[in-house]
């Protein structure tokens, strides 16, 4: 038995108000479709997942092109039936068919394969995944005659429900089986007499049970995990079950996250054990931390590595940044994409950093930006230190040797480099290289008066005595 999974992602989203399609719609820090690719990648390999697309097709591809699934294209949107249609051509090789929803995102592996083996096992054309949730509005219903059949007769669109249905509170969660023959040897009769003018998959029930085919229906053990999202407000309420669920994940693996409903993490985060999390942080797209960290509130870190026993305080924003076990960042401190903060070094308050290379145990506490740096192990560098990586037209380099001591306020004017074990005196303005173990100071010299202040104060004085009398 050859199986393949063919995942709808054609449609448009009327529903959502939005420029972008549906599917792209972001739960969890993913793309909808990216998650139900996820699901389907466990049940087959990528390879024989097919994907429909349409509506903006190509920004859905690119999206999704590293999955290593194939495509089919729909280029007119004519409904889930026609979308079908469309995946003719590139399921050929397939005795039998699972299809999927691209705005089902919360569905699990284990729901595919309890669909796919009781479907085999039933021997059916069509097998129907379907749901009884609190709220069935919106959502197609499964029909079975006489009540309580095993068969079913039919789906009806919310639209098309008749008086006679409103008892009706199983739903089509719009996942299903299909022996590949069946369908295709029927899905000619799909016509868009309907509400919408389109061709719905749904009533591929109705052809076949009518042609004498078996077409069953499998319960959900779960309804939230199939229900569909189809405005914004709905994909909100997902997404908030799919972040709750992630920080479960974490917790189970020995995570602490305090107040975990304040804390936003994304599905493709990793935490080792013993490291605290703190209310309202963000963990964002491919991030992973290590063991043994705390991340402090409101710090806001995405595609990052971080090692162990890392400490990264309140309010810092890392991004595409690798950080070394024992470092500590913030509070207040912004790392820009490409920074690789090397093991025990310290980032502190007001530090900007971009593509930037700090080596162990090196510091820049304070007050400092550091732009295409290249700065080796044990350095300090003072508040207020400023890379002038950039002159208008180009971006030049800094390099900073091992064991340098940059005094507070200096400018480094790159492209520049700075020997090992360096010193730059406060308050310089360096524009020339500094050869190792020198001392560079470039400011203007000191002018000292003697008594200079107490002989104004005394002036003064005598200034203000003198109009008294008048
Ligand atoms: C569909 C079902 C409904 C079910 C619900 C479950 C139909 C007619 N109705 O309704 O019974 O309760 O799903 O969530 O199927 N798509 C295409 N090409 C198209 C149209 C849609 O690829 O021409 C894709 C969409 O991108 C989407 C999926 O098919 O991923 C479902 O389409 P949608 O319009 O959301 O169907 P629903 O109205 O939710
Ligand atoms: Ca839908």
């Amino acid at each position: 038995m050859r199986l393949g999974i063919v995942i709808m992602a054609a449609g448009k989203g009327t529903r959502l108000k939005s420029k972008r399609a549906k599917v792209l719609h972001e739960i969890g820090g993913r793309p909808l479709v990216k998650h139900v690719i996820a699901a389907a990648a466990q049940v087959v390999p990528p390879n024989d997942i097919v994907v429909v697309v349409g509506h903006q097709a190509e920004a859905v591809q690119a999206a999704i092109r590293d999955t290593g699934v194939r495509f089919a294209l729909q280029e007119e949107q004519r409904g889930t039936g026609h979308a079908i249609q469309a995946a003719d051509q590139g399921t050929r090789d397939y005795d039998e068919l699972i299809v999927l929803s691209g705005d089902v995102p919360l569905l699990r592996p284990e729901t595919i394969v309890a669909l796919r083996d009781f479907h085999l096992q039933e021997q059916a054309a069509m097998t129907i995944l379907t749901a009884e949730p609190a709220n069935p509005f919106g959502y197609g219903r499964v029909l079975r005659t006489p009540p309580g059949a095993l068969d079913v007769a039919a789906i009806v669109e919310q639209k098309a429900l008749q008086p006679e249905h409103q008892g009706l509170r199983e739903i089509n969660c719009g996942i299903y089986a299909f022996h590949r023959e069946a369908l295709f040897s029927h899905i000619g009769q799909l016509s868009a007499d309907n509400m919408h003018h389109e061709l719905y998959l749904t009533d591929m029930a109705r052809i076949l049970h009518d042609a004498g085919q078996r077409v069953m229906a499998i319960k959900a053990a779960q309804p939230e995990e199939v229900l569909g999202a189809n405005t914004i407000a709905e994909m909100m309420r997902l997404d908030r079950e799919l972040r709750i669920a992630t920080a479960h994940r974490l917790m189970a693996a020995g995570v602490t996250i305090l107040q975990p409903e304040t804390v936003m993490i994304d599905s493709g985060v990793e935490v080792g054990a013993d490291t605290v999390i703190e209310p309202f942080a963000q963990l964002l797209g491919e991030t992973r931390i290590g063991s043994d960290c705390r991340i402090r509130s409101y710090s806001v870190i995405e595609n990052s590595t971080i090692g162990d026993r890392v400490t990264v305080l309140q309010s810092c924003v890392i991004a595409e940044s690798q950080i070394d076990n024992g470092a500590r960042i913030g509070p207040l401190a912004h790392l820009r994409p490409g920074c690789h903060i090397g093991e025990d070094a310290h980032i502190g308050n007001f530090v900007e950093a971009k593509k930037t290379r700090l080596g162990k145990g090196s510091k820049a506490n304070h007050l400092t930006y550091l732009g295409d740096a290249e700065i080796g192990a044990g350095v300090n560098i003072g508040a207020g230190t400023i890379t002038c990586n950039y002159d208008g037209v180009g971006k030049y380099k800094t390099v900073i040797g091992d064991r340098v001591f940059i005094g507070s306020d200096s400018a480094l004017v790159a492209p520049i480099v700075i020997g090992e074990g360096a010193y730059i005196g406060a308050g310089s303005t360096i524009t020339k290289d500094v050869p190792a173990d020198a001392l560079a100071v470039a400011r203007a010299r000191q002018v000292t008066k003697e008594g200079w202040a107490k002989n104004r104060r005394a002036q003064r004085e005598a200034m203000k005595a003198g109009a008294g009398k008048q």
